[in-house]
């Protein structure tokens, strides 16, 4: 028999939302969501691949539990994460005559939440929104704490509204059709949780990585709760990112550099890139004389045990020039007065904000061009 889901919740005030952790959630999502939608109606916006595989079963669940539906399904891949695709999803759901008190349900990967909670965010002014996320990216990370994004040409995410969900649904069974490579960038930001501020997941991350990555349903259920917890309390103490949020960007300011030089084609994917840049950001941490050269030979092993790339090499940008990634990083959103933050270092589990890291000595690391 399936266990009982577990139910987390994202303490928020007025805005306070449950993610609800477990095995057969689609199957069940109209008896869970009909207690917080403001009425029954709702529009699933899911990506072609996704709604291949759960859209019948989640609208069938939504009229199982009394709830009227519509979807609308956008192509896969973070290509979609663009002005053309908003503005498209926008006029459709105005076609639809989705009304303020309705509400638009995300089913599929961080693409699809960032896109369709970004529209729910605008359209009418803010209309509710859930995450039913089936990545493993989108359970750990994107779908919980209400940043919603669509990309620009000047970079990653640069266009988005803070909207939180009013529910996350995590179901950990739909992530069995999740192919391998995506599986992996998800872990990506699972182990994150361990590097910030957990050593005790780390090295329960080590010991399970293997069980994880074959899809043992155990070890995801509680990879995904810790990481969710985790996320939940850093959510509550700062929504929107003025202190210990930050936190959760470790290695993503490398990440998101080198994904604006790859582009959005889906040729380097966003949890490969937080792989490169956690390690980058644990060798910064190094060079910078602020953590032990065995903790980043650690977390190196580890990623490379796990079959995640840990430099620009190892995504075929060995290549690019240190001005150009820091000419990406200039436009990252953590810029302020024209300096970057970067999340550092001291150990495993010992992350920290730094406003003053020296140019000189990032921009040495960044040449030094460790090989694939
Ligand atoms: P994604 O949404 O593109 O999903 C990856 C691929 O897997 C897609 O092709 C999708 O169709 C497919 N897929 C999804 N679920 C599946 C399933 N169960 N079975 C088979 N295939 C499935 O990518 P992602 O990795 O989930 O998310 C990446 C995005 O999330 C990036 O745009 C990133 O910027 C964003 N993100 C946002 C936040 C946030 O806080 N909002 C945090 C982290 C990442
Ligand atoms: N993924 C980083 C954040 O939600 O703040």
């Amino acid at each position: 028999m399936a266990r009982e889901a577990e139910r987390l919740r994202v303490e928020l005030g007025e805005r306070s939302y449950d993610i609800v952790i477990g095995e057969g959630l689609l199957a069940d999502c109209g008896r869970l969501l009909a207690p917080v939608l403001a009425r029954p109606r709702a529009v699933v916006v899911s990506d072609t691949t996704v709604a291949d595989l759960y859209l019948d079963e989640v609208r069938r669940a939504l009229r199982d539990g009394g709830i009227e539906t519509d979807a609308i399904t956008v192509p896969a891949g973070e290509g979609s994460k663009d002005f053309d695709q908003l503005r498209d999803l926008l006029e459709q759901l105005l076609a639809l005559r989705l009304e303020r008190r309705d509400t638009v349900l995300a089913l599929g990967g961080g693409v699809i939440g960032d896109l369709a909670g970004f529209a729910a965010a605008i359209l009418r002014r803010g209309i509710d929104f859930v995450q039913l996320p089936t990545t493993l990216l989108a359970q750990v990370d994107s779908s919980v704490g209400g940043k919603t994004a669509i990309n620009s040409r000047h970079g990653k995410n640069l266009i988005g509204a803070f909207h939180q969900p009013r529910l996350v649904l995590a179901d950990v069974a739909a992530l069995a059709s999740l192919p391998r490579r995506q599986l992996l960038a998800g872990y990506a930001e699972v182990l994150k949780y361990g590097l910030i501020g957990d050593f005790a997941f780390f090295e329960w991350l080590e010991k399970n990585a293997p069980a994880l990555l074959a899809g043992d349903g155990e070890a995801l259920r509680h990879a995904v709760a810790v990481s969710c917890r985790a996320k939940a309390a850093i959510v509550a103490r700062d929504e929107r990112e003025t202190g210990d949020r930050a936190l959760l960007n470790l290695g993503h300011t490398f990440a998101h550099a080198l994904e604006a030089e790859a582009g959005y084609d889906g040729g380097l994917l966003h949890g490969e890139a937080v792989a490169v840049g956690l390690a980058m950001a644990f060798a910064l941490s190094a060079e910078l004389g602020l953590c032990p050269s065995q903790e980043v030979e650690r977390l190196t092993r580890h990623l490379e045990a796990v079959g995640l790339p840990t430099s620009p090499a190892a995504v075929g940008l060995g290549e690019v020039e240190p001005s150009v990634l820091l000419a990406h990083m200039q436009q990252d959103k953590k810029v302020s007065d024209g300096r970057l933050t970067f999340i550092l270092a001291r150990g495993i589990g010992q992350a920290f904000i730094s406003r003053d890291v020296d140019q000189a000595r990032l921009a040495a690391l960044l040449a030094s061009r460790p090989a694939a």
